[in-house]
């Protein structure tokens, strides 16, 4: 009898370590060591400190005759409305319900049945100490040195690979200085996370802006950053209501836009839909839905070039498309039939000496593909500067905020221009001294 305790004291022990284990186990924490594997059929998923995402395996309800296709993702995992974030293998599903994820020769893997990779993280340079995958609080999904964990330190990270949603801190733009581009690219369908018709990218010759393309078409311009928000998506300033703050970033490092929120349980994502919508959704802990905060509802005057070369479109005029002052319909025929796309020609030949400018208010600027930035001066100096350039044809102020600072100088047609009932900005024309 005096043996019982002790040996009941043990098998206690054990039974703890046990239980400490199984638990170490089912309550995944939120790393992947090089000695571990994430696979389809062991259920584990890695969860970011504060429970908000969770990374793992899931399958879309389209899986069909074909079989499943099972994808690697990031999800919310705090709401009950399932809202996928990022997905790895995209566009190579797993169709067989088996799928490793491991770290292999300092890269993430993704392994199908046949043990043949169908994603991988691909860096060359291998890296010198062991490398541990982790998923952070932000919902970015990290690849560092197990031994080092310096902040924002990162051989790889998803936030890198956007696919169709943007979330707080991540960025859209250009590296400069490693040429990365990141843009959102939106899914095939509603269920179905291959790549589909839609992107979302930034253009950084002359003043930066995002083109919505469909495929290679062109559809809607953002317009360039004006120190609030982007001059061709003036509703964008309503965010701030939903604690969401606007960033632009351009220096020699990078010229990125990324957002935040000033509540961290504001759970904020920016997405661009199969049909080609860009949406801002917030989660609404007491209904338990995903509120639509946002919308880019494409008007007829968003789409791109829907009036030619000096003429604007206004939603409020019928037709929609109508000359600059100083400027007449190029094609005389189709305008007297009220069709205005064909742009505007000057009513007289600038002279290279003695030209005034025409103010035209609350517009969303030309494209600025081309467009000549200084940041160094003011209105006054850019008028100067336009009006001694004979190409010049018309300027701007880049920046809105506190009266308007720096100067955009255009020297080619001006092209997709709308204007606002409010928001917008002025836009100065050059014309000829007698129109
Ligand atoms: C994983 O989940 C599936 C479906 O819920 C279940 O059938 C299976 O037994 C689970 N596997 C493990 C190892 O828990
Ligand atoms: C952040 O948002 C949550 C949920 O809406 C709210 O309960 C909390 O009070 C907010 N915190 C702050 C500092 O505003
Ligand atoms: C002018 O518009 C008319 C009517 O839309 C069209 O038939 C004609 O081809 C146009 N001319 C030019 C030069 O574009
Ligand atoms: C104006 O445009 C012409 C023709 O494109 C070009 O040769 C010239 O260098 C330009 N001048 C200035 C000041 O940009």
């Amino acid at each position: 009898m005096r043996g019982a305790l002790p040996n009941s004291y043990h098998s206690y022990t054990f039974f703890l370590f046990i239980v400490l284990a199984l638990f170490r186990h089912v309550f995944s924490t939120n790393t992947l060591s090089s000695t571990e594997t994430l696979t389809i059929s062991s259920n584990r998923t890695i969860v970011s400190p504060g429970d908000v995402f969770e990374l793992g395996f899931f399958k879309t309800t389209t899986s069909s005759r074909n079989g499943d296709r099972w994808y690697l993702g990031i999800w919310y995992k705090s709401t009950s409305d399932r809202a996928y974030v990022w997905v790895a293998n995209r566009d190579s599903p797993l169709s067989k319900s088996t799928g490793t994820l491991k770290i292999s020769y300092a890269n993430l893997v993704l392994l199908d049945h046949s043990n043949t990779p169908v994603w991988s993280t691909n860096l060359k340079r291998t890296a010198k100490s062991p490398v541990v995958a982790e998923l952070l609080a932000n919902g970015n999904f990290v690849l560092r040195d197990s031994k080092r964990n310096v902040r924002n330190r990162f051989l790889w990270q998803s936030f890198d690979f956007p696919v169709n949603t943007l979330l707080p801190e991540m960025k859209i733009g250009r590296n400069l200085k490693t040429g990365h581009k990141s843009f959102l690219s939106s899914w095939r369908s509603p269920h179905d996370p291959s790549s589909g018709d839609f992107a979302f990218k930034l253009d950084t010759q002359g003043l930066p802006e995002f083109y919505l393309y469909r495929n290679e078409f062109l559809l809607f311009r953002s317009g360039s950053w004006d120190g609030v928000r982007f001059s061709g998506m003036p509703t964008m300033q309503k965010w701030s209501y939903f604690g969401v703050v606007n960033n632009f970033i351009e220096n020699r490092e990078e010229v990125a836009y990324s957002f935040k929120v000033t509540n961290q349980s504001l759970h904020s994502r920016f997405t661009l839909t199969s049909e080609g919508l860009l949406q801002m959704f917030q989660w609404d802990s007491t209904s338990l839905v995903w509120n639509l905060i946002w919308i880019l509802a494409y008007e007829e005057c968003d789409l791109y070039q829907i009036c030619g070369p000096y003429s604007y479109c206004d939603m409020k005029t019928s037709p929609t498309c109508n000359c600059i002052k100083g400027f007449v319909p190029k094609n005389v025929t189709a305008s007297a039939l009220g069709d205005i796309s064909h742009g505007c020609v000057r009513k007289s030949r600038l002279n290279c000496h003695g030209n005034v400018f025409f103010l035209v208010k609350r517009m969303k600027l030309p494209d600025t593909s081309t467009a000549i930035v200084d940041n160094r001066i003011g209105l006054h100096e850019c008028e100067e500067r336009c009006s001694q350039n004979c190409n010049c044809t018309g300027f701007a102020n880049k920046d809105i905020r506190n009266g308007g600072s720096g100067c955009v100088i255009w020297t080619r047609e001006l092209r997709d221009m709308r204007n606002y009932g409010t928001g917008g900005q002025d836009l100065y024309v050059k014309v000829g001294l007698y129109d």
